[in-house]
This record gives structure tokens, C-alpha cells and sequence, in this order.
């Protein structure tokens, strides 16, 4: 029988399938469902600081503060205390399951970042996974400047705790490489490619804006883990659109320590997680793979740049234009 476990951020897991952070993480019977089914880990469901800024403004209006008061407990005297819920999640799930928990956190304003990773490094989670998003705004802003906020709050983290930190990046940074370098040299111990978001539409009957939830990118995934792969200090996990085992042996084979997935288990039910790892186990039996590692990125762009096995084959992840596809598939 194939040896399933795998080395990510520091921490083993029975196998690579990490049930990413959504709802199906937001509960200790949650997190015992994902355990029961074979999930290899768990990322709990983001609390963002912008939840208890909600609540803030409630008490703004209904007590009677000193305005400097309110403004005190806005910039962070209440919210020091907002991941107390999830803290207490943390503790109970610990007692309850065996599979690592990695919490996930999304703040606005830089104090608070390294303040909620120490309360949730006191109640014992396995590790954090920074979800980090800037919807770059300001026409007087370049990119770097949201570029380099990723790398400050790592920083500021790595100063504060010592479990290990994963980055969850947006696919809209324009050079993934030079950013996950950085990352990496910040003491950075995974990188998430990638987030996706909720996404505006407009209802043309009503004239009215609506948001939809966005979809994740597979292959965008697949290319960037492939571009990364062993070529920084720093594991990688795909998240977007894994369906399968075979997707999830593709992400493998590109480099990847694990996989997240939410989307496939909404749909499909955590019952899925037993046949994509029947489906892994089957190819590595198959393909005579004894452990993860024995294929984990073969098919990185690294190893088959520094193979010379086949240039073309590495090409395939950094061949964006249409102009050559057309014609390797005889369509022009
Ligand atoms: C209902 C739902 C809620 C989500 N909530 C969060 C969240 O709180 N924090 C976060 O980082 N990602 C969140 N995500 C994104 C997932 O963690 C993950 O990156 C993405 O869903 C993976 O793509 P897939 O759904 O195609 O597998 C959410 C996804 C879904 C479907």
C-alpha cells in the first residue's frame, strides 16, 4: 500500500487533501466531519476583522462613549478580542480530532494581524493561513506597494509567533515568483496558489449590483505551482478547481505538498475525499510510486528544465500565447 503522507508547512499529514477554508471549517463538528472523512488537514474559516468592526459600530451607536473611546476600541481595544470564538473553537477541536488545524485570518489593519495570530498560536492551532487580499483601489498606487504589505504582515507575524505560516495569494500579482521569493525569504513555510473571490455583476432588468461567487482556476493553479516548485524554500499547496484524483496526482506532479479544495465537497459531499485518494492510490500502485515524494514534482518546470528530458514539455507552463497552440493543434 502506497505511503500517502506528506510534509506541509512544517507539519505531516495522513494525506494531501486539505479541506481549505469555507463553511464545512467553521464548526468543531465541521472540522470532526472533514477528520471522519480522510481530509490530510483542515483550514478553518477566515475570521475577518471587518465582522467585528460590524459589531463595533453597533456599540458605537447604542452605548454612550467618549468619541475617543469609540475610536480606541475601532483601532483595536475591542478587536483584540475578536478571535475569542474561534480561539475556543480551536481548543475544543484539539481535544476532539488528530488532524492538523491551520486557522485562517483576513485584517485590514496592520496592528491587528500579528495581535489575532498570538491568540490563536495560545489555543493550539497547528499552524495560520494568511488570507490576504487589497483590491488595489488608488489610481496613485503602484502594485508594489500592495506587493510589499504581503511580505510586512508576514514579517510582523513571523515576529510575533512560531507556528508555522502559510501566505494565500490572489492569481492577480504581476510576478508571482518575485513575490513568493520574497515571502520565502521572510520566513514564509507554505504559499496557497491561489484565493479567489466574490466577483460584481449587474442586473440589467433591475439596474442593480449583485456579487457571485467567483470560480477557481485549475490550470492557473497547476501553472504556478509548476513555476514555483523547488525553486523556493517553501511548500506549496494548489487551491481552485480540483475535481478529482487525477487532479489531484497533476498537482502533485507539478510540485505541490497538498491540495485544498472547498467547491467539489459543496458539491460532491467530504464522502468524495475517500475516492480521490482510492484514485491516487490506484496510479501510484500503478505508476510502482511508493511514497508522495517519490513523484512530487517530477513534472515541476524545474526538474524538466534541469532533466533536459524534454525542453517542449517544460515550455507548456510559460506558453501563454496562442499563436504556437493554434498550430501544434493543426487549427491554423
Ligand atoms: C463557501 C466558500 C467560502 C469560502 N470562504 C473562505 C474564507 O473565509 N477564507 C478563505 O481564505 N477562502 C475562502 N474560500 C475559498 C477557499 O478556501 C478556496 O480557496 C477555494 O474555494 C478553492 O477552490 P475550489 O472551491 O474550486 O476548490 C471560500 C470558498 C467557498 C466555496
Amino acid at each position: 500500500m502506497p505511503d500517502l503522507i506528506t510534509s506541509y508547512m512544517g507539519l505531516k499529514l495522513s494525506n494531501p487533501i486539505i479541506v481549505g477554508s469555507c463553511d464545512l471549517t467553521g464548526s468543531v463538528s465541521g472540522i470532526l466531519r472533514c477528520e471522519e472523512a480522510g481530509a490530510g488537514a483542515v483550514v478553518l474559516k477566515s475570521i475577518f476583522e471587518e465582522q467585528f468592526m460590524l459589531k463595533e459600530d453597533i456599540l458605537a451607536k447604542n452605548v454612550s462613549l467618549h468619541p475617543e473611546a469609540v475610536d480606541y476600541l475601532r483601532k483595536g481595544g475591542l478587536l483584540e478580542y475578536a478571535p475569542q470564538k474561534m480561539c475556543q473553537m480551536i481548543i475544543e477541536a484539539k481535544k476532539k480530532t488528530k488532524i492538523p488545524i491551520i486557522a485562517s485570518i483576513n485584517c485590514q489593519s496592520i496592528k491587528l494581524w500579528p495581535s489575532f495570530a498570538k491568540q490563536i498560536q495560545e489555543a493550539g492551532a497547528d499552524g495560520l493561513e494568511l488570507n490576504i487580499y487589497f483590491l488595489p483601489l488608488e489610481l496613485k498606487t503602484p502594485g508594489s506597494k500592495y506587493e510589499e504589505s504581503y511580505v510586512k504582515i508576514l514579517r510582523e507575524i513571523k515576529n510575533t509567533v512560531n507556528i508555522p505560516i502559510a501566505v494565500k495569494l490572489t492569481a492577480q500579482i504581476t510576478s508571482v515568483p518575485y513575490l513568493a521569493h520574497k515571502l520565502t525569504e521572510s520566513g514564509c513555510d507554505a504559499i496557497v496558489l491561489f484565493n479567489w473571490f466574490l466577483e460584481p455583476d449587474i442586473n440589467i432588468k433591475n439596474l442593480k449590483t449583485r456579487n457571485i461567487l467567483g470560480k477557481g482556476n485549475f490550470n492557473q493553479s497547476l501553472r504556478w505551482v509548476a513555476l514555483l516548485a523547488d525553486r523556493i524554500d517553501c511548500d506549496l499547496a494548489s487551491s481552485g478547481g480540483l475535481k478529482n484524483g487525477k487532479d489531484l496526482i497533476k498537482q502533485v506532479l507539478a510540485g505541490a505538498s497538498a491540495a485544498q479544495a472547498c467547491t467539489l465537497f459543496y458539491q460532491k459531499g467530504l464522502k468524495v475525499i475517500k475516492d480521490v485518494l482510492a484514485e491516487l492510490v490506484a496510479w501510484m500502485k500503478e505508476h510502482h510510486y511508493k511514497a508522495i515524494e517519490d513523484f512530487r514534482g517530477e513534472l515541476s518546470f524545474k526538474t524538466q528544465e534541469l532533466s533536459f528530458k524534454d525542453m517542449g514539455e517544460a515550455d507548456v507552463y510559460f506558453r501563454a500565447q496562442y499563436l504556437k497552440a493554434y498550430k501544434k493543434f493543426n487549427v491554423i
